[in-house]
């Protein structure tokens, strides 16, 4: 269907010419003489407002002033009443589809809870236009960022038959139901579609260490799942992780990558999407466009793990979870750390070697591993980092300790006994990212069709 982009008129190259537009009527005006309607086709989260000359129009209007419907416009583009803005004064209009007083989205501000419970409606509103234009722009940049610096793009399996993160929240791929005559787990397991048992992939990390140990620099960029219980804003159980894996890099090295990468991604966003980030923080978060550029121009912190606990000990706060050497740190922990100390993103580094996966490289300590966590203010984590265990005796005896089949991590092992180099990676959580950079605060609003815990829409 020919026609002109919303965006494109805005550019002003069409004042005085006739031309046809599409989109859908995000609101409207109907007085004596004339009618308003302003349209709003997703390439801008701006609306352009078309005018309807009552005098020119035989047919009555209301069905092409109802909310929701989208129309098809031929018209001439003059300019509107601010400066910058230009309208569309209508000659003929085609409703290409209908809308009605049922339509969901009538002219009030709607809760975030029940814009939840229209999944396939919420992407007309506004704020959601934004987010998604916001994803889609953040997900380029960091295809972007990566191909500048040398990377290739590679595609681990989503079905997996090992768990990366050894934490037991791997959903399981099966085709066959419940059988009462199976006597274990195993008969169970030879029966299933691969003769073993399978799992919706929690991290591409394991494939992405194949493939960094012959091409060297590569990233992975994609849907990730976990079990995971626990029903809090800023889980998920299906969400996108772009994880990059370098081969001849080192802890430093890969926190390096992590900062330049952040920065980019951040800069590219406060370049291309500066309306939605104003409207974001008109709308969520006061300061957001000074807090991302603070993030793109300045450094960020850096702790070791067992300062991070001195510094929570000597807080003043009383927090719910304990704070001890040798226990993980809870949203409270990381809030305070990010939102109250050092009210910047910070790489918290030197984890106890048990609280961390098992392919952590270990530190000549024997307690701690070269992993870190990037935090940041309102969100916490948003990054999971760490140089990789190299060594083939520590990565086999660290399986065999934790209870781990063998079997699984047979190819992995092998990469540490043929050509084993110091390597590093990290996996960079879309969603979190995203809900750092708009200002959401609950991750259900910055993953389109969200999946949580009992929760699917
Ligand atoms: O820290 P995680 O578990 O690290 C890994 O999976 C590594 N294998 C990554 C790597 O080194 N290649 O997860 C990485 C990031 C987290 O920092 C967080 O941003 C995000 O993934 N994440 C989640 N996001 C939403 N919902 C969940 N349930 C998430 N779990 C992790
Ligand atoms: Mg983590």
């Amino acid at each position: 269907m020919q026609h002109v982009d919303l965006k494109e008129v805005r550019s002003g190259a069409y004042v005085g010419q006739k031309i046809t537009v599409c989109g859908w009527v995000r609101t409207s005006r109907d007085s004596k003489n004339v009618a308003f309607a302003e349209l709003n086709d997703g390439s801008e989260l701006n609306h352009t407002q078309v005018v309807f000359d009552k005098s020119k129009f035989k047919d009555d209007l209301a069905p092409v002033l109802a909310l929701g419907a989208a129309l098809k416009v031929v018209g001439t583009v003059v300019n509107g009443q601010r400066e910058g803005t230009y309208e569309i004064q209508a000659e003929s209009v085609d409703l290409l589809g209908g809308s009605d007083s049922t339509y969901p989205l009538q002219k009030k501000r709607h809760t975030m809870e029940f814009l939840r419970t229209i999944p396939h409606l919420r992407v007309r509103t506004n704020t959601f236009n934004a987010v998604f234009r916001v994803r889609s722009e953040l997900s380029y940049a960091l295809h972007e960022f990566f191909h500048k610096n040398g990377y290739y793009y590679v595609h681990s399996p989503i079905i997996t038959g090992s768990d990366c993160e050894g934490a037991g929240e791997v959903f399981k791929v099966t085709t066959v139901g419940y059988d009462p005559t199976v006597k274990s787990e195993e008969e169970y397991n030879k029966k299933d579609f691969f003769g073993r048992s399978a799992g919706l992939t929690v991290s591409g990390q394991l494939e992405g260490e194949v493939m960094a140990t012959a091409l060297g620099k590569i990233y992975t960029f994609g849907p990730t799942f976990r079990a995971e219980n626990s029903n809090t804003p800023r889980h998920a159980a299906e969400f996108w992780q772009v994880e990059p894996e370098v081969a001849f890099a080192d802890i430093d090295d890969i926190i390096g990558i992590a900062t330049d990468m952040i920065k980019y991604i951040t800069s590219y966003v406060l370049k291309h999407c500066a309306a939605e980030l104003k409207f974001f923080e008109e709308r969520f978060e006061p300061g957001l466009v000074a807090k991302l550029q603070n993030v793109a121009d300045s450094d960020f912190a850096r702790i070791d793990y067992k300062d991070a606990i001195e510094v929570l000990k000597k807080s003043g706060k009383t927090f719910v979870y304990p704070v001890e050497w040798g226990l993980d740190l809870q949203t409270e922990h990381e809030r305070y750390l990010t939102d109250e100390y050092f009210k910047k993103p910070v790489f918290v580094v030197n984890y106890p070697r048990k609280i961390k996966s098992f392919y952590m490289k270990q530190n000549p300590d024997g307690v701690t591993v070269a992993a870190t966590d990037l935090l940041v203010p309102g969100v916490g984590e948003i990054i999971g980092c760490s140089e990789r265990e190299a060594d083939y005796d520590k990565l086999l005896k660290e399986i065999n300790d934790r209870g781990m089949k063998l079997s699984d991590y047979a190819n992995y092992l092998d990469l540490r006994k043929f050509g084993s180099v110091p390597h590093s990676g990290f996996g960079l959580g879309l969603e979190r990212m995203l809900m750092y950079v708009t200002g959401m605060s609950n991750i259900r609003d910055v993953i389109e069709f969200s999946r949580t815990k009992d929760d699917l829409k």
